[in-house]
């Protein structure tokens, strides 16, 4: 098939979240699987520096330059090239994100009419649906976080330039506003999310951040399917970020990354203490507040281990997280940022990565977890729920633990229960080995998108 996605961020030439780590993984494992597969993304500064590789693509009709790479076969990323919308540093958030994002739209809609399935991502993307009305294309929306809509002030509508009628209550009007995420449920022949577990979620007003209606009205053709990990880069066998390979069958070097992990941290180099860690946008989704309680509560009351976190967002939680630190020098270990090669060097050091999510559309941390041998302690919630099997599952399956309740308490109990398995080698040895032996790779996805695409093609 030749398939065509827009995304407005793909590893690794842009990445502030999973979206980027999801579309490029996608895209990539369709390509493997023979198909003829294009990717849409804006070109950001620095891109063009970074990889040079760039060549200019010749017909594009469009009002801005293209440039496109070819990063494998049947595989080509086209790039956006608008120095006034994306020559800037940062990817979102400047103020002018309607016009920055509807443009990106029209140009993913113009270059769309050729294939046979256009499937975009996220509301920077959405408007990509509406946008190809009648094209004899196959149009899949896959929303990735429904908190994020795109809703802007209804003068923003004109700058999509559709029909003023498609500007109602049913399409993408949404109180009285512009609401891009609407338009590309309402218009896609088939809408994902990321998770099953989540897409059962978004129909209830728990989660369906008000547009639980809207979820509900797609019926059917509302799935969810669960992401994959892109295992060539999140792997602990051959990988340029760690300081030792391990494996399931060999899992001994796991040892050595956590000795290393907490001599970059300036923690005390202890085997035997458990190490835990987090690695997350620092936003009210990811129970950044839970995480601070419990840990605070627990070092307080004298608890023997680790912590090293990895994040930035919210200004208040960053604060937060650093006083931690500051409170517990020898224990925990904070750096505000965003650095790549330390995510993988956390991810391989630590025993225990803790997700308080609570709501999590698909979580590819504890994906990355389950490989590394880190042991999720997760919400049950979303593609959490999903991926994870708790302990008390009792069968020998359990790949980690899971907790229920969105509060400091039920998190404080799940890291006891943490602690406990630590204190219990051959159990936690099995624990990490079914994680480590897990499969979550694309194969499953890609040929699960395949059956869809086929059913609307
Ligand atoms: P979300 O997309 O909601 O942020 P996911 O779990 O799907 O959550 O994906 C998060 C991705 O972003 C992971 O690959 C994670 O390692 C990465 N990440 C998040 N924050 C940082 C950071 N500060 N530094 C490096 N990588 C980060
Ligand atoms: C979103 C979600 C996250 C998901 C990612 C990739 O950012 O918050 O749960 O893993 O998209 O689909």
């Amino acid at each position: 098939m030749n398939i065509l996605h827009a995304s407005s961020e793909v590893f690794p030439y842009s990445k502030t979240g999973g979206l980027a780590d999801a579309t490029a993984a996608l895209a990539k494992a369709q390509a493997a699987a023979g198909h003829t597969v294009t990717l849409i993304t804006p070109l950001y500064r620095g891109i063009a520096a970074a990889f040079p590789g760039l060549e200019p693509l010749g017909q594009a009709e469009l009002p801005a330059k293209v440039w496109r790479l070819e990063p494998e076969p049947n595989l080509t990323v086209l790039f956006i090239d608008e120095p006034e919308w994306f020559d800037r540093d940062g990817l979102y958030g400047h103020g002018d994100d309607a016009e920055r994002f509807i443009f990106f739209s029209r140009c993913v809609a113009r270059l769309a009419k050729r294939a046979e399935i256009v499937h975009t991502h996220d509301w920077q993307t959405a408007l990509a649906m509406p946008l190809l009305g009648q094209a004899r294309v196959g149009k899949v929306f896959t929303l990735h976080n429904a908190a994020y809509q795109g809703r802007f002030p209804a003068d923003k509508f004109a700058l999509t330039g559709l029909p003023s009628d498609c500007f109602d209550w049913l399409q993408l009007e949404f109180h009285g506003d512009l609401n891009l995420l609407k338009g590309g449920i309402v218009f896609s022949d088939l809408a994902t999310t990321v998770s099953p577990r989540y897409a059962e979620e978004l129909l209830t007003p728990e989660y369906g951040c008000g547009l639980e209606g809207v979820f509900q009205a797609k019926g059917k053709a509302l799935t969810g399917v669960l992401n994959g990990v892109d295992y060539a880069e999140w792997n602990t066998t051959d990988n340029p970020h760690l300081a030792a390979a391990y494996s399931a069958d060999a899992p001994s070097g796991k040892a050595a990354n956590k000795r290393e992990l907490q001599r970059e941290l300036g923690l005390p180099p202890l085997d035997d203490t458990p190490l835990l860690g987090n690695i997350s946008r620092f936003a009210e989704q990811k129970g950044i507040d839970l995480l601070l309680g419990a840990l605070e509560e627990r070092l307080g009351g004298g608890a023997a281990f680790q912590f090293a976190g990895l994040g930035s967002g919210d200004a208040g939680l960053e604060e937060a997280m650093r006083a931690l630190a500051v409170r517990f020098p020898e224990q925990v270990a904070v750096t505000i940022g965003y650095d790549n090669g330390l995510a993988h060097r956390i991810e391989a050091g630590i025993d225990f990565f803790v997700m308080p999510s609570r709501f999590e559309p698909c979580g590819l941390n504890q994906l990355y977890s389950l490989r590394y041998g880190t042991v999720p302690v997760v919400r049950a919630t979303g593609g959490l729920e999903d991926s994870i099997i708790d302990l008390g599952q009792g069968d020998g399956t359990a790949n980690g633990i899971k907790f229920g309740d969105c509060s400091v308490g039920a998190l404080g109990q799940a890291l006891g229960q943490a602690l406990s398995l630590y204190a219990e080698p051959a159990r936690l040895a099995k624990v990490r080995d079914n994680g480590m032996r897990a499969d979550f790779s694309w194969s499953q996805t890609t040929a699960e998108y395949g059956r869809l695409y086929a059913a609307i093609s």
